[in-house]
């Protein structure tokens, strides 16, 4: 009884120390602490960050107990703070791929967005609509500038099929992104391979807009982007066997119709055609995920989004964390003749489930 009294009470501090990191990540303070690279004061972060000090002054009471940011004496006996750096390069916008920073802010940006609807759900049933959650998009497409900048174009694609993927984009295929969001993956992608082709597909307008707008700055020729809804993809001829490698990163999950999108896809594939799906690394069964290390806190963003979201429409709502089993089956019951789950190495998130036509 003693133990778990100690734990309500990291609970109750974790929860607590996310919100406020969350906020602080947000406000990019950690950023700005990290390129002071020594101890500074109250003052040098206020001048630094242009923010209020009452603010500020509470919110480095959170990170000095939370043991986030050490604080010290100054000479003068004033407090100074300072985030070390074996923290900053799990905290910042420069920690790349080792960045878990931006992940601080995805449970309290669902909770504004979504917190009555969930608990009206629990009642209803109900889904809940994307627009409801309007900065989703946004975060997306932090979160994939974290992921995919340094690990897309270097690491993962070299590696699909034993490395028989990288030659042919070198040469020219035609390639779609599935569910892309803003476009981040696909216009990386567009850039280093520039004899492929690159079709983007969402049903997010303003999203498709994003990417548009970034592949204009990017001065890409070798892009498109259609506002679609990827069920209803499937038995459309323009689409049948126009791709000859398709990816879906996140994006199978929270769809509302998976099978009749992954049907969709399974048809837009050439003969010999490759399907990546990179999705959440799970067991199906919660009783298999004791172990996992996120799967608290992944079942929850779940909660208070990929399963509502995937609810609306009458929809299967699969949520985040349908794992490897189910996401095999139905790979296999939407017609692809082969499906290989791939641990990534410089990805401990997710699985490479690996279907081919
Ligand atoms: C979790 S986000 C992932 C976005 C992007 N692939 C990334 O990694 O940043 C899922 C995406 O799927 C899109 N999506 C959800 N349901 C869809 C549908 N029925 N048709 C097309 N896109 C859909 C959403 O708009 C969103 O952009």
């Amino acid at each position: 009884m003693g133990d778990f009294s100690e734990r309500m009470m990291d609970i109750l501090n974790y929860g607590a120390l996310n919100l406020a990191m969350g906020i602080g990540y947000k406000n990019q303070l950690f950023d700005i602490l990290e390129d002071f690279d020594k101890p500074v004061t109250i003052l040098e972060i206020v001048s630094a960050s242009g923010l209020n000090r009452r603010y500020l002054k509470e919110w480095l009471g959170i990170m000095v107990t939370g043991n986030i940011i050490e604080i010290s004496d100054g000479q003068d006996g004033e407090a100074q703070y300072f985030l070390p750096p074996e923290h900053a390069c799990f905290l910042t916008r420069k920690s790349g791929s080792n960045n878990l920073g931006v992940y601080t802010q995805e449970i309290p940006l669902l909770t504004s967005c979504a917190m009555e609807s969930v608990n009206r759900g629990f009642k209803t049933g109900d889904g809940i609509p994307f627009s409801q959650y309007p900065d989703f998009q946004h975060f997306m497409a932090e979160l994939s500038n974290a992921k995919h900048k340094e690990v897309l174009i270097e690491h993962f694609l070299p590696s699909v099929a034993n490395g028989t993927l990288l030659p042919c984009l070198l040469s020219g295929i035609r390639v779609c992104d599935f569910g892309c969001g803003q476009g981040i993956a696909l216009n990386l992608m567009a850039q280093a391979f520039p004899k492929s082709k690159f079709t983007g597909i969402d049903n997010h307008r303003e999203a498709i807009l994003t990417a548009l707008a970034g592949a204009d700055k990017m001065e890409l020729s070798n892009t498109e982007y259609l506002e679609l809804d990827a069920a209803t993809i499937n038995g459309k001829k323009e689409f049948m066997q126009r791709f000859d490698y398709v990816c879906a990163f996140d994006a199978i999950h929270d769809q509302s119709h998976p099978l009749e999108a992954l049907k969709g896809i399974r048809n837009m594939l050439s003969p010999g055609g490759m399907f990546s799906m990179i999705d959440i690394k799970a067991s199906s069964d919660p009783a298999d995920n004791l172990d996992h290390p996120m799967g608290a806190f992944l079942y929850t963003v779940s909660l208070m989004h990929c399963m509502p979201i995937g609810l609306n429409d009458n929809g299967t709502g699969l949520g985040m964390m349908w794992g490897r089993e189910q996401a095999k089956a139905m790979l296999l019951e939407a017609g692809f003749d082969h499906v290989e789950v791939i641990e990534m190495e410089h990805d401990g998130f997710n699985l490479h489930y690996l279907s081919r036509v």
